[in-house]
């Protein structure tokens, strides 16, 4: 079955676990477009398992996408198509920084969800996060994918796996050591996001100066000394809510 949906179909994108591809499936009696999600060879059953366990654990938080099938054989995965561009991409292609701000506060609405539940992302950098345009206010619409790395607060999903600063620059020192992973290790993550747009405000900018203050603060080397997620998710809506100056020209506008 899952070879017959990929016939025809397009690569969406590549990972480090797997590749995606836009297909289309019966659901809730109509087609839909969805993406499957198809593992790579030495990625075990156990780790699929993990994925779709935190699909379900997450089940009904906007900005995360819906789990509507599973397939052993090959090991896939399919979930609901968002985008079509990555928060990575949209950087790249200039799309406006006012948008792609509106795009991390909508971000940090939905790890508020997770770890309300008691569930830290782990994984949070801009090719996680898949972004759309919209007509209405406020333009854009904004999903958290790649549950892979998801747990409950308190494990250690790199304890061992001896992960190198530099190749996980998104994942705060204590992730990266082996140590337990919390809210703070998300706020990290998402601070280091906020700071990959605010790069295109001008210094000069007040609010982006005020915001790049709290930035600084929630990339303090030790979790018990960062600002809470609400702190910076505040932080966020009160630097889109307040018109900051233009923003740098970025090469293209869209
Ligand atoms: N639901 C979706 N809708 C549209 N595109 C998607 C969807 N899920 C994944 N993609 C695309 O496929 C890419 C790879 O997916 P994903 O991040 O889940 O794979 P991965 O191998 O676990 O990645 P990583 O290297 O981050 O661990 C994404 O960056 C995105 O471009
Ligand atoms: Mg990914």
């Amino acid at each position: 079955m899952v070879r017959s949906a990929l016939y025809g179909s397009c690569l969406l994108g590549r990972g480090a676990f797997a590749f995606c591809y836009k297909i289309s499936v019966y659901w809730n009696s109509k087609m839909v477009d969805a993406a499957l999600k198809l593992y790579h060879h030495r990625v075990n059953f156990r780790n699929v398992l993990s994925e779709v366990r935190q699909y379900l654990a997450s089940e009904g938080v906007k900005g995360v996408p819906s789990l509507l099938g599973v397939s052993l054989n090959p090991l896939a995965i399919v979930t609901s198509y968002h985008g079509p561009t990555t928060l990575q991409q949209a950087v790249k292609d200039g799309t406006s920084p006012l948008l792609l701000m509106r795009a991390v506060h909508q971000v940090a609405d939905t790890l508020s969800q997770l770890h309300a539940r008691g569930l830290t992302h782990n994984d949070v950098k801009s090719d996680n996060v898949l972004i759309s345009r919209t007509d209405a206010v406020p333009g854009i619409s904004t999903t958290v994918i790649d549950l892979g790395g998801m747990t409950t607060v308190g494990a250690t999903p790199y304890r061992g796996c001896g992960l190198r600063s530099q190749d996980y620059p998104y994942l705060s020192p204590e992730v990266v050591s082996g140590g337990s992973v919390s809210y703070a290790s998300d706020v990290y993550s998402l601070a280091k996001m906020t700071a990959s747009v605010l790069r295109h405000f001008p210094a000069s900018c007040p609010a982006a100066a005020r915001l790049r203050w709290e930035v600084k603060k929630c990339l303090h080397y030790h979790p018990e000394h960062r600002p809470s997620l609400t702190h910076l998710q505040e932080q966020l809506g009160v630097f889109i809510a307040t018109p900051p100056s233009p923003p740098l020209r970025s090469k293209r506008h869209s």
